[in-house]
């Protein structure tokens, strides 16, 4: 997910490479009851890092500060850590491709550090990180490990946050295409996967509703803590509206510009977690529908479709912005994949929409919980999660039927880890939505 614990993001790596060791290892019986040659050819196994969580070197050969900088600097992370050092990826990444490769890693899925290529947001691109970037795909190549590259992973440039606000400002589709494009340009030759957007049926969440992502922007009474600005109401929406646009515009341009020489797709990624009804009342079973339209429609709609689900137009009224007939034609079919981020399922019931103010979590106006014996959690997300393995297959198969059977790649997976033991279970459960 996104939250930027350099421990959890080690954590969870150590983990993964483990568990590919287990599955790849020829001397060692494979611990998971699997060997590689279970799995067909194709099926390619990997794992992933974002940049803020795994360069540090922050303030290193002119990276400028991202959103994510400003917030943990100002102490906002509940254990007051900073991705300062991380793990040290900026300077390690050659012994991690190693141990990358010695674990027979297939694919690797990184970020982009935005204002590490291109520290004033827009125009000149910095040298040291260009040539990062190319050490490090190089390095992959060499290794003959598929890249994965993530454009944006929550950790937007700080300059173009104090200029226009980010992502709440329609300015920012023309910047996101000019990063894109300095990507597509400088490592394209090299790289044929790419995804724009990291989670944005989640991130905006933590950024604009609770405020616990930077810049930490929320209204009262949703926010987790007091934030000094924002408007939880509607920010998220707004925000998920630009990133849309900036998500159509990059992959028209890589259509336009690049796709018929270097072959290479973009999609985006979205959170996902499967959705059981509770019961198989007619109220439930529309709650987990609306669920499935508010978890993924809210992005994979309008790029498949040209439009917002039905639902969340009614539910969530004027504050939800609309594309004109023309950005609907621009975003419709601006999407060669849906990458998938996956960690749990959930039983959802219905609950009655809420008069009055309501921010996304009361819009999709359902109860859920992590099990069908354990009692309903507010709004939010539940505070258990079982395993659920099951889970991932009902969603690769929901999104195969739901949105035209575009290819799908799991960018992520795994068992959450619960790494803060502190008293502020409201804020553990919005972490992992
Ligand atoms: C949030 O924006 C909505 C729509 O513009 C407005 O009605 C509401 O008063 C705003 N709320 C806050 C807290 O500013
Ligand atoms: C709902 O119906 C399906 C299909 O008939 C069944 O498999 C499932 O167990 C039912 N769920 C509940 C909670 O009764």
């Amino acid at each position: 997910c996104g939250t930027v614990s350099a421990t959890a993001m080690a954590l969870s790596s150590l983990l993964l490479l483990l568990l590919l060791s287990a599955a790849h290892g020829a001397a060692a019986p494979p611990a998971l009851g699997f060997t590689r040659s279970d799995f067909p050819p194709d099926f390619v196994f990997g794992a992933a890092t974002s940049a803020y969580q795994y360069e540090g070197a922050v303030a290193e050969d002119g990276r400028s500060p991202s959103i994510w900088d400003t917030f943990t600097h100002a102490g906002k992370m509940p254990d007051k850590s900073t991705g300062d050092i991380a793990s040290e990826g900026y300077h390690k990444y050659k012994d991690d491709v190693k141990l990358m490769a010695d674990t027979n890693l297939e694919a690797y899925r990184f970020s982009i550090s935005w204002s590490r290529l291109v520290p004033n947001g827009r125009g000149a691109v910095n040298p040291k990180g260009l040539e990062y970037y190319n050490n490090l795909i190089n390095e992959l190549v060499k290794h003959g490990i598929q890249i994965h590259v993530m454009l944006y992973h929550l950790d937007f440039p700080q300059v173009l946050e104090d200029e226009y606000g980010g992502w709440l400002s329609p300015r920012i589709v023309e910047d996101f295409t000019a990063f894109a494009d300095v990507c597509f340009r400088e490592f394209g030759d090299r790289v044929s996967y790419w995804t724009t957007i990291d989670e944005p049926n989640v991130g905006p969440i933590g950024s604009y509703d609770s405020g616990i992502f930077a810049p930490g922007r929320c209204s009262d009474p949703f926010g987790i803590t007091k934030c000094t600005a924002g408007n939880s109401t509607v920010e998220p929406y707004i925000a998920v509206h630009n990133m849309i646009l900036a998500h159509a515009s990059a992959t028209r341009l890589y259509r336009e510009q690049y796709q018929a020489v270097q072959k290479g797709v973009v999609g985006i990624n979205v959170y996902s977690f499967w959705t059981y009804p509770l019961t198989n009342s007619t109220v439930d079973l529309e709650a987990t529908k609306r669920y499935q339209d508010f978890m993924f429609g809210w992005t994979l709609g309008p790029l498949v479709f040209g439009d917002y689900p039905q639902v969340m137009k009614t539910n969530v009224g004027s504050r939800l912005p609309s594309f004109t007939k023309s950005q609907s034609e621009f975003v419709k079919g601006a999407i060669d994949f849906i990458g998938i981020n996956h960690y749990y399922s959930v039983y959802v019931n219905d609950r009655p929409l809420k008069e009055g103010v309501r921010d996304y979590a009361a819009d999709m106006s359902v109860y859920q919980r992590g099990s069908r014996t354990d009692p309903a959690t507010s709004e939010y997300a539940p505070t258990a999660y079982p395993d659920d393995p099951e889970g991932l297959q009902f969603v690769l198969q929901y999104l195969t039927e739901a949105y035209g059977g575009l290819p799908i790649y799991v960018q992520e997976n795994g068992k959450l880890i619960y790494f803060l033991a502190t008293p502020i279970s409201k804020l553990l459960i919005q972490l992992f939505i």
